[in-house]
């Protein structure tokens, strides 16, 4: 058996341990595996251009707790970036889901990142709403001497901009962590920011010597970005107001193909759609501004700036470059903050009129950013094509009529025959359970569009579970989205069950949750069968509402306290069988 090679000796450069360990493997070996052995670490040396290091001493590589809080996947991709370029400094990173988080494995972490996105109005994403509260509770450990550094995810346009990171780097070090990167704060167009911060934070973490002696061989090595997550082009092949002409809203059910066929995506993804400026706001701005006849600009300013949003860091931009003193007052006086809500960037320039050159006014804007919408198709029923379901967001505030940049762009500008820029944004977070699984959906105004992508996939697959449908929105004659596809699916089986709840059609006001509650002991029964709920739509009461009624439908279903059926609702949550995407 043995192969006669001479065992590794004790003056190599490697530990004691390590020798024997080597031994172990290297002793039995076989001519021909010794042979791969050398010519696989000669290919090793040479496509890394190290050298070998003779003196010295090889070690375990370093631990790196990495813990992300994501709703829509970018601080998960962002965990991965730092995962791999901690691995080519030889640390050794874990990372993890804040939802799948025990706090109890943080203590005998040594290294610590977070990567925290901020959802809702400063809240935290969905999944990690439990490992967060138990984070800022007075239950959470020490974190006494763990190194650790927070990089916060957000927008701008909201008022708590990046709160959940900036209160996880708070507490991280009021449990005695000790902050070895300072925080940075994130907006939308994060990769630049993120990937400086990334390889600071690494730097930073990895041991002296640490660096390059370690060598950890990645098998799988660098993934090809897959081409379905380019930005493509697609065509508009059918364009439809779901709503009625006496609606006071507007949905538009938009179908997409793709010359090249459609991006692989799966029920429950989504699509970031590029959109372009109102052409008309764009030259009430600039005519405000002084700057009607430049073109480039306007130009610009259609296409990829976002002129819209007013963030307190704008109008800090805005004092100090232009000095306006009523500005200043504002900032100095602590009411920026208050003045800016349910404001634009029209409002700055039309209240506090300055002459601008058109780098002052670049200066308050920022790239223009994609907006994401669900994926209503299922490609095994619709094949090369993508289905959106889009809501026109218009209102009124501080007197003047606003729409919002990208839903406006659909139902007011994109035509059938048009084409726009779409990118595929997959949510393996949001997926369709085994076909022979009981599903709960509850998706009142374009909350429903993923769950007709799930009744379609199901139709396809001929899935044996059962599907349950919770729909809602104002009125029964002019906003029921997608009713003849509801209707063919109950009578196909694709969906076993729909219950509605139409705000407007009674003198009081029914939602999605009163037909939760109204049905609790059917509910309460699937779920005990092993059901998923999936719950999409709108974050502000929807999604709160739900789980109100859901926790009150345990209680009064099996007799639990408060607290019991809160703890049922939890597990549910742990077990990936409770799943929002909410918005
Ligand atoms: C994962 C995900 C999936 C989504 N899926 C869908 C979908 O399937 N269908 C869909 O229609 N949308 C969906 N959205 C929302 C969508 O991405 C956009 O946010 C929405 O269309 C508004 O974009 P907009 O560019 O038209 O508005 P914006 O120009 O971004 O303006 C929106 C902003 O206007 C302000 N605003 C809006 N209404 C009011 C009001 N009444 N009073 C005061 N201020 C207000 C708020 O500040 C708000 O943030 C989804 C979002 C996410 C994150
Ligand atoms: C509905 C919604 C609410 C948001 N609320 C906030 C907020 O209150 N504060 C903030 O800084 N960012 C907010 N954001 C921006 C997100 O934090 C930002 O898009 C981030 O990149 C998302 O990261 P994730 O993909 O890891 O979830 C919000 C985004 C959406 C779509």
């Amino acid at each position: 058996m043995s192969s006669g090679l001479a065992s590794i000796p004790k003056t190599a450069p490697f530990s004691e341990e390590d020798v024997a360990l080597l031994n172990r493997v290297v002793g039995p070996a076989s001519a021909v595996q010794r042979a791969w052995l050398a010519g696989f670490l000669a290919g090793v040396e040479s496509a890394t251009g190290q050298q070998p290091q003779p003196a010295a001493l090889a070690r375990p590589a370093e631990p790196l707790t990495i813990v992300y809080a994501s709703e829509s996947g970018n601080s998960e991709k962002l965990a991965g970036d730092i995962a791999k370029s901690a691995r080519k400094n030889g640390l050794k990173p874990t990372v993890i889901d804040m939802a799948d988080l025990d706090l109890a494995a943080l203590t005998s972490a040594r290294k610590l990142v977070f990567v925290a996105a901020t959802w809702g109005e400063g809240d935290p994403p969905a999944r990690a709403v439990r490992a967060y509260n138990e984070l800022m509770g007075e239950g959470a450990p020490r974190l006494d001497g763990v190194e650790f550094g927070v990089l916060a995810l957000g927008d701008t346009a909201y008022v708590e901009f990046c709160a959940i990171g900036k209160k996880i780097d708070e507490r991280l070090a009021a449990l005695g962590g000790k902050r070895v990167v300072d925080r940075v704060d994130c907006d939308l167009d994060f990769a630049e920011p993120a990937a400086r911060w990334i390889g600071d934070a690494v730097k930073v973490l990895t041991p002296p010597n640490a660096g390059g002696r370690v060598i950890e061989v990645d098998f799988g090595g660098k993934p090809a970005a897959p081409a379905s997550t380019d930005i493509i082009e697609a065509e508009i092949t059918e364009h439809v107001d779901l709503n009625s002409s006496r609606s006071d809203k507007e949905t538009i059910h938009l179908a997409l193909s793709f010359e090249h066929g459609a991006p692989a995506y799966e029920p429950g993804d989504s699509l970031d759609l590029y959109p372009e400026n109102d052409p008309a706001y764009v030259d009430g701005l600039l005519k405000l501004a002084g700057l009607a006849g430049d073109e480039k600009l306007r130009g610009d300013f259609i296409r990829s700036r976002d002129v819209t949003t007013l963030s307190l860091k704008a109008v800090e931009t805005y004092a100090e470059k232009t000095g306006h003193q009523y500005v200043k007052a504002l900032i100095a006086d602590g009411q920026a903050r208050e003045w800016i809500a349910g404001r634009q960037l029209i409002d700055l320039i039309a209240t506090f009129p300055i002459a601008l050159d058109a780098e002052t006014l670049r200066a308050l804007t920022r790239p223009l950013a994609p907006r994401a919408y669900s994926i209503a198709s299922s490609r095994r029923e619709v094949g090369d094509e993508a289905h959106l379901l889009i809501s026109a967001v218009r209102y009124d505030s501080h007197g003047r009529q606003r729409k919002g940049v990208a839903s406006n762009f659909v139902a007011e500008r994109l035509k059938r025959g048009g084409r726009v820029r779409v990118k595929l944004k997959p949510n393996k977070h949001f997926a369709l359970p085994a076909p022979d699984k009981d599903v709960i959906m509850v998706g009142p105004g374009t909350g429903v569009a993923p769950f007709r992508a799930f009744v379609q996939e199901r139709r396809a697959t001929q899935a044996s579970g059962r599907s349950w449908l919770f729909f809602g929105d104002r009125t029964f004659t002019h906003d029921f989205l997608y009713q003849l596809d509801w209707q063919d699916a109950l009578k196909d089986g694709a969906l076993t069950r729909m219950d509605v709840a139409f705000s407007r059609d009674t003198p009081e006001k029914v939602y999605v949750q009163h037909k939760i509650w109204e049905k609790r002991h059917d509910v309460v029964a699937w779920l005990d069968g092993g059901a998923n709920l999936y719950v999409c739509g709108d974050a502000k009461a929807m999604a709160k509402d739900v789980r109100v009624a859901l926790v009150k439908a345990y209680a009064d279903v099996k007799s639990l306290t408060p607290e019991a059926a809160e703890q049922a609702v939890r597990d549910l949550e742990k077990d990936h069988r409770y799943l929002q995407d909410v918005y």
